[in-house]
């Protein structure tokens, strides 16, 4: 933890986000010019991102161009950079889709979004009128749901980067690209954030927040006194243990492989901490023991096979409940026995915690704001955007939970 604490001193002293002209209340949109500024560019699985000068086309038609003030690193993004699933490698690409902003311009029909609104873009839209968007069985959108194939618009099937070199396209990413000072989105995955709410913290709503808390709230409906086991310690499963905290269960037991994650655990609300390398039996037995036959609830939030078997077998019989919440690599299959599912264990997966995002996450980042999650928990480092790299690593050495990157201000054409 001591390295931690070193970072975010550091950050204190010299990485102040900037101070920058936001685009104001009145001002008309520029949506005729292609704006120059910085991106982070992937070229290939694995390999250091490139800061370098992007051109980002002008907002199309029910399309809106934001600025990015603050974004930070999911674990979906290290896969997306490593290449793990290999039918998702597109490059050169922007990755990048926890974020915060403010809208810059907005394309031809936008109503609902103008310049200067402070926005989060979500990975996971909602268009609002598909038949998906009507049904409250769900929340993925007939078009706009998040699809980690696509790296282009939908509208045209092109990308607005380009290169500022030679002009070569630069494709997009889980409908947000959020690794540049400027990025077009469909409208669908935009939403507007009371302005008072600090734009710093309400990044995180664009994933690991949504993604845990709605797990918790909306997926699984923790009831209060129950008893949850959380797999996987980073910032998903972290927001998992907030939600299950702040529903009243009275046991939250959490499981990671990396010790270090044992304080934070606590902090956050974690009542046991398991360390599966430290057991000599499966780790759904030592829960089965702690539990009298099992938890009601078990969240997956590791992105590993073997940890989505142990969850789904540390809930009770009867009624136990496995939330998956992991990214996993393709090739892969659930790995249980169909008769399994007869000793009358579930598993459903979670997408963005079954948030409707445009509907719904204003009123998750005034609960935020009242305590649901506490949000500053979870930034555990912050750098300039330019050390991209460096935040990487941070969570590929499990360091981190959150590095908050902010960005600096670009030049206009
Ligand atoms: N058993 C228990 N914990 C594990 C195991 C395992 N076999 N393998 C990894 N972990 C722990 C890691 O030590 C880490 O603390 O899982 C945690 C994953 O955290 P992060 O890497 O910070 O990932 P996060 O951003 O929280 O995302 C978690 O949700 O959205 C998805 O794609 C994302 O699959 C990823 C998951
Ligand atoms: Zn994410
Ligand atoms: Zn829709």
């Amino acid at each position: 933890m001591e390295e931690e604490k070193g970072e975010k001193g550091k950050a204190g002293k010299n990485n102040r986000p900037p101070s920058i002209k936001l685009p104001g209340k009145g001002d008309t949109h520029s949506a005729a010019n292609t704006i120059t500024c910085k991106a982070a560019v992937v070229y290939g699985p694995g390999q250091p991102l490139v800061i370098q000068d992007v051109l980002v086309d002008p907002p199309k038609k029910m399309e809106v161009r934001i600025r990015i003030l603050y974004t930070s690193i999911c674990h979906t993004d290290l896969g997306a950079w490593l290449g793990t699933n290999e039918a998702q490698r597109a490059y050169p690409r922007i990755l990048g889709h926890e974020a915060s902003g403010v809208v810059e311009s907005v394309g031809e029909g936008v109503t609902e979004l103008k310049a200067g609104d402070h926005a989060v873009p979500i990975f996971n839209g909602e268009c609002g009128s598909c038949d998906y968007c009507k049904s409250d069985k769900t929340n993925l959108c007939e078009k706009y749901r998040v699809n980690p194939l696509k790296s282009v618009m939908v509208n045209d099937g092109k990308c607005r980067f380009r290169s500022k070199e030679g002009g070569k396209p630069i494709f997009h990413f889980l409908n947000t690209s959020t690794f540049s000072e400027y990025t077009v989105l469909d409208s669908a995955c935009v939403v507007k954030i009371d302005p008072t709410a600090p734009l710093r913290q309400m990044a995180l709503l664009s994933c690991c927040i949504a993604t845990g808390v709605g797990a918790v709230c909306n997926t699984a409906k923790v009831q209060p006194g129950s008893t949850v086991a959380v797999f996987g310690l980073g910032a998903v499963g972290l927001a998992v243990v907030e939600g299950a905290r702040s529903r009243g269960a009275s046991k939250i037991i959490g499981v990671d492989v990396n010790p270090d994650k044992l304080t934070k655990g606590q902090t956050m609300g974690v009542t046991h901490f398991v360390n599966p390398k430290e057991l000599e039996k499966p780790v759904h037995e030592v829960i089965r023991e702690m539990t009298g036959g099992g938890v009601e609830y078990s969240f997956e939030c590791a992105g590993n096979l073997d940890v989505v078997r142990e969850a789904f077998l540390s809930t009770h019989d009867g009624w136990g409940l496995t939330v998956v919440l992991g990214v996993h690599a393709t090739p892969a299959m659930l790995p249980l026995h169909p008769m399994e599912l007869f000793d009358g264990r579930r598993i459903v997966g979670s997408v963005f915690g079954d948030f409707k995002g445009k509907s719904q996450l204003p009123r998750l980042a005034q609960d935020c704001m009242r305590g649901v999650a506490r949000l500053d928990e979870f930034i555990t480092h912050q750098l300039p955007f330019e050390k991209i790299n460096e935040a990487f690593q941070l969570l590929v050495r499990g360091k981190s939970l959150r590095c908050l990157l902010h960005l600096s201000s670009p030049q206009l054409n």
